[in-house]
């Protein structure tokens, strides 16, 4: 029998949720189009189908790297002691973490997803700091990547247990603390105003429609919010 290729699981889950994974050369071409927001460190990206992360990997190898140069620039600048520079990096890598999302139907592919991406923030400090991640950095990173890497029907906007699929508008303050604005995934997609018309709560000074908040995190300082 033919091996499958890299690009499916199964030809049983390519029946039933259309798993066939994009190539590598397909996802860097596609990232090219939006090169510039790609390379920025704070663009917010979300696939709501994110399968094992191909996309969601390459975006952060791509923002990891704008990092890493900010990094060397700053270090360069202000002749930083070892502490600072740590302390630096942290916050550059929670800002990439923070702004990447994903959305995905079948759970073993979130765990993967959010594995990929969390080795991807490993060997960048690796590369940067020469050093491995501490726990304190691990536990960041990945707490980061569970609120934002999600198990949801990206089509019914429920999770697998009935639940609203829900993610984190974040803000980190210059302070380093961290708040989040928990908002519906259907909020997000059909954040319409006239279905809320007569709630003028929701619309900010410039006539703009805010998603009702359903949750939230902070404020609280970065190291702790994910302990
Ligand atoms: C064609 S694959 C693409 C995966 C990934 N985006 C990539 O390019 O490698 C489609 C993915 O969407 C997931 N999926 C299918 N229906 C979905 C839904 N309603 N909501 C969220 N994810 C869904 C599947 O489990 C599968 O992982």
């Amino acid at each position: 029998m033919k091996k499958p290729s890299s690009q499916i699981k199964s030809r049983e889950r390519v029946a039933l949720s259309g798993e066939v994974f994009t190539a590598p050369r397909e996802v860097k071409a596609m990232l090219d189009l939006v090169r510039k927001e790609s390379y920025s460190i704070d663009a917010t990206f979300l696939e709501p189908s994110c399968g094992n992360g191909n996309f969601l990997v390459e975006i952060f190898r791509r923002k990891l790297k704008t990092a890493r140069a900010l990094l060397r620039e700053r270090e360069r600048e202000e002749s930083w002691s070892s502490e600072e520079v740590g302390k630096a990096s942290f916050f550059l890598h929670a800002r990439v973490a923070l702004s990447t999302y994903g959305i995905e139907l079948q759970q073993d592919n979130v765990e993967e997803a959010r594995a990929r991406c969390l080795s991807e923030f490993r060997k960048s400090l690796k590369r940067s700091l020469k050093r491995d991640m501490s726990p304190e950095e691990e536990a960041l990173i990945a707490g980061i990547l569970k609120a934002n890497l999600v198990q949801g029907d990206a089509l019914s906007f429920k999770d697998a247990t009935g639940k609203d699929v829900s993610l984190f508008q974040w803000s980190l303050g210059e302070d380093g603390t961290l708040e989040g604005r928990g908002i519906r995934y259907q909020d997000i997609v059909e954040g319409a105003p006239e279905q809320d018309l007569f709630n003028y709560d929701q619309f900010d000074e410039k006539g703009e429609w805010i998603p009702p908040e359903t949750t939230h995190v902070g404020p609280v300082p970065l190291q702790e919010a994910f302990q």
